[in-house]
């Protein structure tokens, strides 16, 4: 497999194209990036850990059933992936109040909702990335209503499995962002990442925070939240 030109560079990663048509070569980057690009720092060794991350969760995933862009690893910081269109939405899925939903819905963090809640937030850094309703997703023609059933059943469908897998390991998945892309032949593929940069994830026994709020809130030890959200998947880092 050949890496040839850059394609897209994000906050967290840049993706390039391969020898083979429908394959893309990711590199998971040290930046991090918080309150829409506002707020920025490297945090080495966060590469490795997302791209480690985010092999062993889709990996889990596809073998649950849940069919996503994941090919292989390329290097501790390189996966490839299969070639998509990504649908410029955001597909948050929540189980415990905290961050914006916290904040909107005037809940206090840690409460526990009755049930999971799905949002769409319109992928759009000049805007912020807004929270978007149907009608709103209708009127930009981003996607169909059936496309939007079949976002809000996926998303349901990987927090079942991810809550269970990451209970087994004494974490609480309090809420997590998807994103999903088209195939060349127009199927809906979970793509992008799944890690502690794109999640929420408390110690179940402590409720100490293993993400990005670590960042976000200044609250320090990144790198070593990361290491251990790793070590309780089962991982292992080589840096
Ligand atoms: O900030 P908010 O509470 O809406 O975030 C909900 C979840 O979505 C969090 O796990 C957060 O890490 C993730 N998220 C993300 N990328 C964004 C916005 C939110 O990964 N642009």
């Amino acid at each position: 497999m050949e890496k040839r030109e850059q394609l897209y560079e994000g906050k967290a990663k840049r993706i390039y194209r391969t020898s083979s048509e429908n394959q893309y070569w990711v590199e998971y980057k040290d930046e991090a990036t918080a309150f829409n690009g506002e707020k920025k720092a490297t945090i080495t060794g966060k590469g490795e850990l997302n791209n480690r991350i985010t092999a062993i969760f889709f990996t889990m995933l596809k073998e649950r059933g849940i069919d996503n862009h994941f090919i292989r690893l390329l290097s501790p910081t390189e996966q490839l992936v299969k070639r998509v269109e990504i649908i410029p939405l955001e597909v948050v899925v929540r189980n415990i109040a905290a961050g914006s939903l916290a904040k909107r819905l005037g809940m206090e963090e840690g409460t526990v909702l009755p049930q999971p809640v799905v949002e769409f937030y319109y992928k759009d850094d000049a805007l912020g990335d807004p929270l978007v309703n149907p009608s709103h997703i209708n009127i930009l023609g981003i996607a169909s209503e059936e496309d939007q059933a079949r976002l809000e059943k996926l998303g349901l469908a990987v927090n079942e499995v991810l809550q269970a897998y990451l209970q087994e390991r004494n974490i609480l998945l309090v809420d997590f962002k998807l994103e999903f892309g088209r195939t060349p032949d127009g199927e809906i593929l979970l793509a992008d990442e799944i890690s502690p940069d794109t999640c929420r994830f408390w110690d179940a026994r402590t409720k100490v925070k293993l993400d990005k709020d670590r960042f976000r809130r200044d609250l320090g030890g990144v790198e070593e939240a990361y290491q251990e959200m790793l070590k309780r998947l089962g991982g292992e880092a080589h840096v």
